[in-house]
């Protein structure tokens, strides 16, 4: 056929998909070009609208270098990346909850031995964090690995202030024999997302605030075991219930309270990593 109508050309475009060889890549893009002509038609979006969607999205990827990870951030604030997350990571009992990954994230925080402290005494309220990291039947996991990263009292990670080492409030830490690890820091604050991007365009357009609630971040892995990226967040923080990333989970709120005889908070959680599932030979 050479000539489409508003009621063909969907159909048109999946059927060019006839010799596309990889399966899965087939049904995902037939769905995505079923779901987007479907949007068009919904919305009857115009032309201008369509350019400045074409606008806001260059203008995305022209933010995403380097630390700055917008696109991400578009996915978070959109629900897009919990959603994924969701579908991805339906847990079970005695299997800690996963949430977003975030733009902050980086590779190579120091590996640093029980009770350090990642705030290196800078400004902050001090807290202890502890706990252990067990199997679903709560059995010791020993050399499993928790990446943890937050911000500091100013609402910035290391990678986006200058004043701030690169590594500086991140760090990595090896449970021990009975699953055990434990680690020093401040009591994390909560803090916008960058609103001096297209995404904070688009949220300040959709009338939205631009909070998250204080959390820390962890990355949990340990060989044999599914990796799980969560955080823990603050009991009573104002925004637990209208984070802009949509990441909160009951089950991953903390009570971080004075420690008894001593000028810090503490937080505790146990960690519960889910055994790998075992690869079948072919
Ligand atoms: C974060 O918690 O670091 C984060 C997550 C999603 C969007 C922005 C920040
Ligand atoms: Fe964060």
């Amino acid at each position: 056929m050479r000539e489409f109508t508003e009621e063909t050309l969907t159909d048109a475009v999946v059927a060019r998909l006839a010799r596309t060889e990889n399966a899965r890549f087939k049904a995902v893009m037939t769905a995505l070009i079923r779901h987007l002509h479907a949007f068009v038609r919904e919305v009857e979006l115009t032309e201008a609208e369509w350019t400045a969607a074409i606008r806001f999205l260059t203008a995305t990827g022209q933010a995403s270098v380097g630390d700055r990870q917008e696109f991400i951030l578009l996915s978070d604030v959109l629900g897009v990346s919990m959603l994924v997350d969701a579908v991805n990571h339906r847990g079970g009992r005695g299997v800690t909850q996963s949430t977003v990954l975030g733009p902050f994230y980086i590779e190579g925080a120091p590996d640093l031995p029980m009770g350090s402290d990642i705030s290196h005494g800078g400004p902050g309220e001090p807290t202890e964090v502890s706990g252990r990291v067990l199997t679903p039947d709560g059995k010791p996991i020993k050399d499993a690995v928790l990446d943890v990263w937050q911000t500091a009292p100013n609402g910035f990670y290391s990678t986006q202030d200058p004043n701030q080492d690169r590594f500086n409030l991140r760090g990595r830490f090896r449970t021990d024999a009975s699953g055990a690890y434990f680690f020093r820091t401040i009591k994390p604050t909560s803090y916008p997302v960058p609103t001096d991007g297209p995404v904070g365009t688009i949220l300040n357009a959709m009338g939205r605030h631009p909070m998250r609630p204080a959390h820390l971040h962890f990355i949990v892995s340990a060989p044999g075991y599914e990796t799980v990226t969560t955080h823990l967040f603050v009991d009573g923080d104002p925004y637990l219930d209208s984070d802009v990333v949509f990441g909160v989970k009951n089950a991953l709120i903390v009570a971080f309270t004075p420690k008894a005889g001593a000028k810090t908070l503490e937080a505790k959680y146990d960690f519960g990593l889910k055994p790998a599932a075992r690869k079948t030979a072919a």
